[in-house]
């Protein structure tokens, strides 16, 4: 078996705020004066309780972040991380809430920001970056339409997807179909967390009322196994994060989490983080465990990659450079 970390490796489902490591956001809080001690153990991690915490201090942390030079710092902080990860592609999910509070002007500035990063990482490492707009389920439905104008205003080559994170017990995936709609019609890829939370329910209603070609976690649709056949006949792909929902109480157990009986019912997964420093976790740390877990092998690795570069939202000339990267 090939070493974890020269394993080229896709990466779909990274929120670019929640990768930032607490060191990061903590000199940042000293350096604006801000006390944010209450969301860091005695170690220096993130500390929280339970999914709606991690919400609270996810935010908490984002605080710091204040202009477009703290996301370029941080955009180059996370692809050093995932470079050194063997990660070539990755695919961030950015939200307007944090970069500006939904004006149009500001995210522009904030998205050339983390698009000048890229580039510059991509010089030096080689890893690519795109990036996905993401609402924020628990603002809403009306804030969720300033971020699909946001993301309308500056679709293209390194914008290509809009999602939706936040808490999935509160509103239902068919309040968002206006935003999504929006930005479907500037071309984006759409993607939404669902069934990490609300059940199959959720994923039945991301693919069906929201049109959504990929799922944020989506491993509750194994509750219903009529959804996992539909998910497994047409293709839609899900970004699963067997870490994320470990450490979240999602899965009680790495031995218990659905991921390989989803892939051998014929689901397409895909592997990646999340929040990797709330989840004490990086891509080595998911597929060593998948390997130690389920007994996945080199030619599982390179099959789920596969999978990835064929789900990526990127254009095709871009596909074809990950896909000659992943063969060589
Ligand atoms: N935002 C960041 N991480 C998230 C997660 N795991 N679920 C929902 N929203 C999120
Ligand atoms: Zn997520």
């Amino acid at each position: 078996m090939t070493a974890t970390a020269d394993i080229p490796k896709l990466e779909l489902h990274l929120h670019l705020e929640g990768a930032a490591p607490p060191k990061f956001i903590q000199s940042l809080a000293k350096e604006k004066g801000v006390d944010l001690s209450g969301i860091f153990d005695e170690q220096g991690n993130y500390k929280y309780d339970g999914f709606v915490d991690f919400l609270r201090v996810y935010e908490a942390a984002c605080t710091v972040l204040t202009g477009p030079e703290e996301f370029y710092k941080l955009t180059k902080a996370v692809l050093e991380h995932s470079a050194a990860q063997g990660v070539i592609y990755t695919e961030a999910f950015v939200s307007p809430d944090f970069c500006g509070n939904n004006d149009v002007g500001a995210w522009k500035e904030y998205m050339a920001a983390m698009e000048q990063a890229a580039t510059e990482a991509e010089a030096t490492d080689g890893i690519i970056l795109r990036g996905i707009l993401t609402c924020i389920r628990h603002e809403g439905p009306d804030t969720a339409k300033l971020a699909a104008k946001c993301a309308q205003e500056t679709a293209g080559d390194w914008l290509v997807g809009f999602g939706m994170g936040g808490n999935e017990m509160v509103h239902r995936q068919a309040d968002f179909k206006y935003a999504f709609d929006m930005a479907a019609e500037a071309g984006l890829h759409l993607t939404t967390h669902a069934g990490e939370w609300g059940g199959a329910k959720e994923v039945r209603d991301a693919v069906f009322d929201l049109g959504v070609e990929r799922i944020g976690h989506g491993v509750m649709c194994i509750e219903d196994m009529d959804l996992v056949e539909h998910l497994a006949e047409t293709g839609v792909v899900l970004e699963v994060c067997p870490g994320s929902n470990v450490a979240l109480g999602v899965s009680d157990t790495w031995a218990g989490h659905p991921i390989e009986r989803l892939r051998a019912e014929g689901v397409k997964v895909t592997v990646s983080t999340d929040d990797p420093p709330f989840f004490h976790t990086t891509m080595c740390r998911e597929y060593d465990m998948l390997a130690e877990t389920f007994g996945w092998d080199d030619a599982r690795f390179a099959q789920i990659n596969r999978t990835a570069a064929e789900a990526a939202f990127c254009d095709d000339k871009t596909r074809a450079r990950v896909l000659k990267r992943l063969e060589s």
